[in-house]
């Protein structure tokens, strides 16, 4: 059994609901899932996992969250990475998603293989919500 950890950070509940749908993908194609906010998660969620969701709105321009999430990640990159497979999704306001194409390149800088990026403007669509499932099947493979 696969184990899948999906670790966000939402204020909203923009994000969350993405990672719940993520988390129901991976969990319906048969993987053991962790879900956590990252006030909540530690480096070992990541470890352990086979492979590893991480969620963030857009902030302060093209950032992702700079308090909770940016400092997590950045812990991480010391770590024995080994090209872990990694999904990156997050919401956007009145920017673009160009601050999702800055994040998976410091996310490969930090070891890690992006299979893919969701990005969604305020709240998911259905579609984007079923997108969000798909990709929690993908991550469960
Ligand atoms: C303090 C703050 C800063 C934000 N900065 C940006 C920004 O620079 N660009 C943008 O597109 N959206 C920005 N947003 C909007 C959020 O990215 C957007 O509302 C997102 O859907 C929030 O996700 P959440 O509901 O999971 O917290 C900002 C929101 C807050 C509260």
């Amino acid at each position: 059994m696969k184990k899948v950890s999906i670790i966000y950070w939402s204020c909203g509940g923009s994000v969350e609901m993405l990672a719940n749908m993520i988390a129901d993908g991976a969990e319906e194609a048969g993987a053991k899932v962790t879900i956590k906010h990252v006030a909540d998660a530690t480096v070992v969620d990541v470890i352990e996992a086979d492979s590893v969701a991480f969620g963030s709105p857009a902030m302060d321009e093209d950032n992702i969250e700079k308090l909770e999430m940016q400092p997590f990640l950045e812990s991480l990159k010391d770590l024995p990475i080994n090209n872990k497979k990694c999904i990156l999704f997050g919401s956007h306001g009145w920017t673009d998603d160009k601050f999702m194409k800055l994040w998976a390149n410091k996310m490969k800088s930090y070891g890690f293989d992006c299979i893919e990026e969701l990005t969604v403007k305020e709240f998911a669509t259905k579609e984007n919500l079923e997108n969000a499932q798909l990709l929690g099947r993908k991550l469960a493979k």
